[in-house]
């Protein structure tokens, strides 16, 4: 298994377009696997949004400087994401409002990982050697194994609240 820091990321938006095509193709009234996908897609969110806001985005924001804006506006990104995740996990599928934040969460989530693919990570990729990468890669793994996987966790919470109050 690769641990390069832009294949394990790339893995991960492949994961959570499942999900979101999962979702998607959830009938209306489905309540129960609405429900059950959202959990999931909440908890890769959650996850992977965690490792790159906690390794990724800190390390190419310290190792090359010029792709500062980038990050920047990628973790306001996160924040949007953020806290329609929070929203949405205390929303059982029947709330009026459920399927809209959900359809907004994932357009916002698809555009951000659009642009990471096609502008940023090739960006990294060239400032970037690969054993950086690979180190990069290592940690984020292990991070994986203790990142919150829920927003109501204190970590994922502290964080929110952090950006509000930056
Ligand atoms: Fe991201
Ligand atoms: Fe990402």
């Amino acid at each position: 298994m690769s641990t390069d820091a832009i294949v394990i990321l790339r893995d991960d938006h492949k994961e959570i377009r499942r999900l979101f095509r999962e979702f998607e193709s959830a009938g209306d009234n489905a309540h129960a696997t609405k429900d059950a996908l959202a959990t999931k897609i909440i908890e890769a969110l959650t996850v992977h949004t965690y490792i790159e806001n906690e390794t990724m985005y800190p390390e190419v924001r310290r190792l090359l400087p010029d792709l500062e804006d980038d990050v920047l506006e990628s973790y306001e990104e996160h924040h949007v994401a953020d806290v329609l995740c929070m929203e949405l996990a205390a929303l059982d599928s029947t709330a009026e409002r459920f399927d809209a934040k959900m359809t907004v969460l994932m357009e916002n989530v698809t555009h951000h990982m659009e642009e990471e693919e096609s502008d940023w990570f090739p960006k990294v990729r060239a400032g970037l050697g690969r054993k950086q990468l690979a180190e990069i890669g290592e940690r984020m793994l292990e991070q994986k194994k203790t990142a919150p996987r829920s927003p109501a966790q204190p970590s994922a919470l502290k964080k929110a609240i952090d950006a509000v109050t930056a």
